[in-house]
């Protein structure tokens, strides 16, 4: 049995088992009972192994053919490493997948869950033999997260990754927002206090403001206090003053001193009345009579 691998004849085999191959990289031993399996092994596989895999029997048996596509991982990174920005922000991850065969399908996680590849923007150039790709992620910056990308192609069993920290500055305008909400509610709150105190102190002033009879009364018993003789308000004794019918003189005519004196009727309200006018009770105290004594010299 002759095993081709890439038009090259590698390995050839004796019905015994025994096989003679052109490098140690080629194996193949029976399998099965008798001679009717033969498994054939390749290690450390290289891209340039990628072709027709042909086994050949000697004798009147046509060669069996089959494809071989080796892939090839490389590495893979997010540029720039952790982010530190702003709540809100708008925040960009870029991440490289280099030399990969064929090129890698990149996909992202936040703290473990998958994004959406419809935010991805990936593109993929050929180097070389082999494919760099370049994934660019954009997002709004909300939480601290784990920021992952992963690259794989199909036969690879678990995919490369790479991780980095996003971490967000929480928003200082929060608390100005709140201040704001706050003093605003306070202030509102001390105009309502103030109206309701104003309100207040006018209804109280209100009621107790006098009403027109309790100032009558409060007048009424203010003359009457002072119409009380008292010995200490009551002024010098006028000398010439003379009590009607007392004196030769006629009344209320001129004396020999030459005084007037007056016949000692009651003067009514005369001065009251124009202070009562300012204060706006006219004439309240007309009833209650008033000695004035005039003497004009
Ligand atoms: C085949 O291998 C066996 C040991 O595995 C050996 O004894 C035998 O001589 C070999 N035959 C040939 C033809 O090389
Ligand atoms: C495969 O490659 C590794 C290192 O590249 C080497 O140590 C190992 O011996 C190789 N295996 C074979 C069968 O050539
Ligand atoms: C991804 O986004 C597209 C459009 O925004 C939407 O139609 C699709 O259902 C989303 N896929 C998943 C898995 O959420
Ligand atoms: C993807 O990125 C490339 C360059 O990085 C740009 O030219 C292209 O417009 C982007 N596509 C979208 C859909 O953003
Ligand atoms: C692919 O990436 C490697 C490493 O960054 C770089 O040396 C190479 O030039 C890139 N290939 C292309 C086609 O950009
Ligand atoms: C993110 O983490 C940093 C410290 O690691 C902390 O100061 C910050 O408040 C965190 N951001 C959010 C939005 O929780």
């Amino acid at each position: 049995m002759f095993w081709t691998v890439n038009t090259f004849v590698v390995l050839t085999m004796a019905s015994s088992g025994n096989f003679t191959a052109t490098s140690s990289r080629f194996s193949a031993r029976l399998c099965g009972s008798g001679s009717t399996c033969v498994e054939f092994t390749i290690y450390n596989l290289t891209r340039q192994d990628s072709g027709s895999v042909i086994c050949t029997v000697q004798g009147d048996f046509s060669p069996k053919t089959a494809q071989l596509t080796v892939q090839e991982s490389g590495s893979v990174g997010i540029l720039g490493g952790t982010q530190t920005v702003k709540q809100d922000e708008q925040v960009e991850f870029q991440c490289e997948a280099i030399g990969w065969f064929p090129s890698a399908t990149i996909s992202w996680t936040v703290n473990g869950y998958t994004v959406n590849s419809s935010l991805l923007n990936t593109t993929d150039v050929a180097s070389g033999d082999a494919y760099n790709s370049t994934s660019v992620y954009k997002f709004q910056a909300v939480r601290n997260s784990t920021v992952t990308c992963l690259a794989t192609v199909l036969t690879l069993p678990n995919p490369k990754s790479s991780s980095v920290q996003l971490v967000v500055i929480p928003k200082p305008t929060d608390w100005t927002v709140l201040i704001a909400i706050v003093v605003s509610f306070s202030s509102f709150a001390l105009v309502v206090l103030l109206i309701i105190g104003i309100i207040f102190c006018y209804k109280r002033r209100k009621e107790k403001q006098p009403t027109y009879q309790e100032e009558m009364m409060r007048q009424r018993t203010q003359s009457q206090l002072s119409n009380r003789p008292t010995p200490q308000k009551q002024g010098h004794v006028n000398q010439v003053f003379t009590i009607d019918g007392q004196t030769s003189l006629p009344s209320s005519g001129r004396s020999d001193s030459g005084f007037f004196q007056n016949n000692g009727l009651p003067l009514y309200g005369q001065a009251t009345t124009e202070n009562n006018q300012r204060n706006g009770y006219n004439g309240i105290e007309l009833g209650f009579p008033k000695h004035r004594h005039v003497t004009i010299v």
